[in-house]
């Protein structure tokens, strides 16, 4: 599910009424649902109660600390990929200790950092740095926790930017080379301690089946390391995909059409369940969208209408440096107004943003409310990298953030200044 929905012809966030929020909040602003949140994270702990899984929740989807202190609260563990995550994790007064550390760039500084910090384990992404972590690891005196991330070479149907576990793709390391290196690293590696295997094959994944393949590959490669190396984890990493179309009308529903096969909560946990249950592994999940996707909408108000030769374009107050999901994925988000309108007061138009490049649309040549100069409107599906992948290209200072609680809110993150913007930089003086 998910809170945003129409009270009385306007688009309310929980107990909050957008069109008042935005008044006082100014535009563009994110907004979340704290109730969706949790709902979506309660529901997975359920769905995977038989396994006593762990929720890693993957910060690089929504970073705000407010976010993660409520995970935090909540018993989660989180996935993070550099030693800023890590700081984020500390400051909202999460758990080191159950952090895992991705990614195939670590630096000495952030090794160090997280080593410090006694995070629960690293995922190793070559060879080259776990001999890299033994070797900080030695100098430190400590034992670093390792697991190694395996490339199971599956197709996971999804685009082809957060597609990660073909053999092409620069993630993890081919499923064939794993017990060698295990052993190697055994032999040759006295500081570190391999705890645990890792994968994730993508994101944004609406079907069932690439999971299942990627387990049933992986499971009993786990089990062979469980038994030769004593590993105590398995992390089958995140990607379960959400609804972005008609996501306003469904209320955040998982898939319209439920069978067995579409990516659901239940049908991804029942799916993997039983081949996971008689590893008698440790199981861990790092889901990111599936949690906060739905969980956050994007308020922006329209600056001006503009009719060409070819085209209707509303101008809006959101740019690509904003959301750039569009952009870069051509990523679907549903737009409506924050003003409810006639069924029929619609029109064919690019929403499109202040940002010069012909890149930074929000939509195109869609059917949309035939909103006007002064009229806000909601972009959907906006509270999974949002936010996390904002920048302030074209000088343009980074959204407010605002969670929703019940009939309260809270500005978790404030608008930038124009001094921010050129905060940290000097002019040489000669
Ligand atoms: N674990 C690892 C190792 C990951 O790389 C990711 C996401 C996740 C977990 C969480 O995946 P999720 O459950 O959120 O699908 N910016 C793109 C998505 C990039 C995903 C990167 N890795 C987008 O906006 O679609």
């Amino acid at each position: 599910m998910h809170a945003f929905a129409y009270r009385n012809g306007t688009l309310c966030c929980e107990g909050v009424n957008l069109e008042t929020l935005a008044a006082q909040t100014g535009t563009p602003l994110y907004v979340y649902s704290k109730q969706t949140i949790l709902d979506h994270f309660t529901r997975l702990k359920e769905a995977l109660a038989p396994l006593n899984a762990e929720i890693e929740f993957a910060v690089k989807a929504c970073s705000n600390i407010a976010i993660l202190n409520l995970m935090a609260q909540h018993g989660a563990g989180f996935d993070i990929v550099s030693g800023g995550e890590l700081f984020r994790i500390i400051k909202a007064g999460g758990d080191p200790k159950k952090c895992t550390y991705a990614g195939i760039g670590k630096t000495e500084q952030e090794i160090r950092y997280s080593l410090e910090q006694k995070i629960y384990c690293f995922n190793v992404e070559s060879e080259a740095e776990m001999r890299a972590i033994d070797e900080i690891a030695r100098g430190m005196g400590t034992i670093a926790p390792v697991s190694i991330r395996v490339n199971p070479n599956v197709e996971a149907g999804t685009h082809k930017y957060i597609t990660t576990g073909k053999s092409e793709n620069k993630f993890g390391i081919d499923f064939e080379r794993i017990e060698e290196l295990y052993e190697r690293a055994s032999r040759e590696l006295p500081n570190i301690r391999l705890k645990g295997l890792q994968m994730h094959i993508g994101s944004q994944l609406t079907q069932a089946a690439p999971f299942v393949e990627a387990v049933a590959k992986v499971a009993p490669l786990a089990a062979r390391l469980k038994e030769r190396h004593g590993i105590e984890f398995l992390s089958i990493g995140g990607g379960v995909g959400i609804v972005y179309q008609d996501s306003l009308e469904s209320g955040g529903k998982e898939w319209w059409d439920e069978s067995p096969e579409q990516l659901t909560i239940k049908t991804y946990a029942d799916s993997i369940i039983p081949l996971l249950q008689p590893l008698g592994l440790h199981i861990i999940v790092e889901p990111g969208r599936v949690i906060v996707g739905n969980a956050g909408a994007l308020i922006t108000r329209c600056l001006y209408e503009k009719t060409g030769k070819a085209k209707t374009f509303k101008v809006i107050d959101v740019g690509m440096n904003d959301l750039i999901r569009p952009a870069l994925y051509q990523g679907y988000h549903q737009i409506v107004p924050v003003t409810e309108h006639a069924g029929n007061d619609t029109i064919v138009a690019d929403v499109v943003g202040p940002i010069c490049e012909s890149g930074d649309f929000m939509a195109q040549n869609r059917e949309v409310a035939n909103i006007h100069q002064g009229e806000l409107l909601a972009i959907l599906s906006a509270g999974a990298y949002g936010f996390s992948m904002a920048s302030n290209y074209n000088s343009r200072p980074m959204p407010e953030e605002v969670l929703v609680d019940g009939d309260s809110w809270h500005t978790i993150r404030h608008r930038q200044s124009w001094d921010d913007l050129i905060a940290g930089e000097s002019i040489p003086q000669v």
